[in-house]
């Protein structure tokens, strides 16, 4: 796919798919829709009452490009009442992205052409175009791709647009990465290829990346990541990747933390069959904490940036991890296992310990952690937990700008009897109610006094169907957010 800015008028853009962006404030007045009802002998405006096009956000119309139009089809997208957001304009771009993919050429017209809006529109037709085709052969391949983007700024393009553009691209990338990274099969994704990867991803970016393999990890002092891996044939790995600006006397520090599970069987609290079936993602926190890395090296943010990834998958070998056994951690206390299908925040205490020992300002985590996240907030709507009231409402704040949504659940001191065990210092899990708050409390015990905010992904980390600016399949969710949250901090 080649983007490139093109002064061409919607009217005479030589496209495939022409794609227009419309207010909901009286839709048929709009000077562009005129002038395109015009170029098709006013077979605009009636398929707009019609088809009762409003101009809704989101809200779609088509038709062919009859007539004066150079363009063989055009589209119409709604964008809602006053100027649109951040989160309406990818929409509209992403909306776009698919209905030109299998058409070849696409016309996005770039409404006010400001850079924030490009670079949103960038990144959007970027992120939209995605799909994941890798194990497709013949005639399953895709023949036709979305080939050739041409934004329509109506002027000669600035060299600041096109900065904008480049950045809307480079965000997209990283989110698209660790959509790659979700989809692909534990078969093709154990620990050492994720590792592989990140430090493929970290050389071509310019960053630093410290790969530990499993004797590093032991000397290192990762007993629970160990216990974790220890029913698996599959080595674990330790990825430690870290950003720094060039030229920023003393940058906020924040550390991402990512679970990593290339697969989750459950272990010897084997999961059914059906649970098991997609447990592929449960690295997916992982892939949005290299995504976010990613990105803010190739935006260059003024922060430091770390990910820190515990990889491994959850197997019943002989040698695995059982219930009732009792681990020490990194930070020093102890662990009883009560179900080993609880592995994920044992990895991610391992790791946020190690973070602490950072100094960082602000320790991020994202984890699929629990499954009662998704019986309390749906599919759609990851979990939001933080021990400090002001990265709370920063991070809903960058939240609000990426439209990715997150609901703020208590980190409830009432139920942290729970992880009382009478043999160590914690219990790893609690009863079933309140799973996802349980978690997110065993969790604390391993952040000191750092300011942390903890992201359960579990469910809108991949999804079974298409669901606004996300994908089917892996979604690459958080990453935006991030980038958002980071660039709030200067
Ligand atoms: N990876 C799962 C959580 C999960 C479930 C993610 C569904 C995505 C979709 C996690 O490791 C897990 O198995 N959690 C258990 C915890 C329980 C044993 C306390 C769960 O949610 O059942
Ligand atoms: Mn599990
Ligand atoms: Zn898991």
């Amino acid at each position: 796919m080649k983007i490139t800015l093109s002064k061409d008028s919607p009217v005479n853009a030589n496209v495939d798919l022409l794609v227009v962006g419309v207010s909901s404030k009286r839709p048929a007045q709009d000077p562009l829709v005129r002038k395109l009802d015009r170029a098709v002998g006013g077979a605009l405006v009636t398929a707009m009452k019609d088809e009762e096009f409003k101009g809704k956000a989101g809200q779609t119309l088509r038709l062919p490009g009859s007539g004066r139009l150079k363009a063989k089809k055009l589209m119409l997208v709604g964008l809602g009442d006053g100027s649109p957001s951040a989160a309406t304009l990818r929409l509209y771009a992403v909306k776009a992205a698919r209905a030109a993919a299998e058409k070849g050429s696409l016309g996005l017209h770039a409404l006010d052409g400001s850079e924030d809006t490009l670079a949103v529109l960038g990144e959007g037709v970027t992120t939209g175009a995605y799909k994941y085709t890798r194990y497709f052969t013949g005639a399953r391949k895709p023949k036709k791709q979305l080939g050739r983007v041409a934004i329509l700024v109506g002027g000669r393009p600035t060299a600041a647009q096109r900065r904008a553009i480049a950045s809307g691209l480079a965000l997209a990338d990283s989110v698209n990465l660790a959509r790659d990274l979700v989809n692909t099969p534990a078969n093709d994704l154990t620990a050492t290829n994720l590792a592989d990867i990140a430090q493929a991803e970290a050389k071509e970016a310019g960053i630093g990346c410290k790969i530990y393999d499993k004797r590093a990890i032991k000397k290192l002092g990762m007993p629970l990541l160990l216990a974790v891996n220890q029913g698996s044939h599959e080595e674990p790995r330790f990825i430690h990747m870290t950003y720094k600006p060039k030229g920023v006397k003393k940058p906020p520090r924040v550390v991402f933390v990512g679970k990593g599970l290339t697969f989750d069987s459950g272990g010897l609290c084997l999961k059914p069959a059906a649970a098991m079936l997609d447990m592929k993602i449960d690295m997916a926190g992982s892939a949005t904490t290299i995504g976010t890395v990613l990105a803010a090296a190739r935006l260059r943010l003024p922060i430091e940036v770390h990910a820190l990834v515990g990889s491994t998958d959850n197997m019943n070998g002989s040698n695995a991890y059982r219930p009732g056994d009792v681990f020490p951690s990194r930070n020093g206390k102890t662990v009883e296992i009560i179900n080993t299908d609880a592995e994920g925040r044992l990895v991610l205490a391992d790791a946020l310990a190690f973070a602490t020992e950072l100094k960082p300002d602000y320790v991020i985590d994202h984890a699929t952690l629990t499954g009662a996240c998704l019986v309390a907030l749906g599919a759609y709507r990851a979990a939001m937990f933080a021990n400090d009231e002001e990265l709370l409402a920063d991070y809903q704040a960058a939240a609000e700008r990426s439209g990715e949504d997150f609901w703020n659940l208590p980190l409830d001191d009432d139920l942290k009897d729970q992880l009382k065990s009478s043999i160590a210092d914690l219990k790893h899990t609690g009863a079933r109610y309140g799973g996802t708050i349980t978690a997110a409390l065993f969790l604390r015990e391993f952040v000191g006094d750092c300011k942390w905010a903890h992201l359960d992904i579990a469910g809108p980390s991949y999804l079974e169907r298409i669901h606004g600016i996300h994908p089917k399949g892996g979604t690459g969710f958080g990453v935006v957010t991030a980038i958002e949250f980071l660039r709030g901090l200067t």
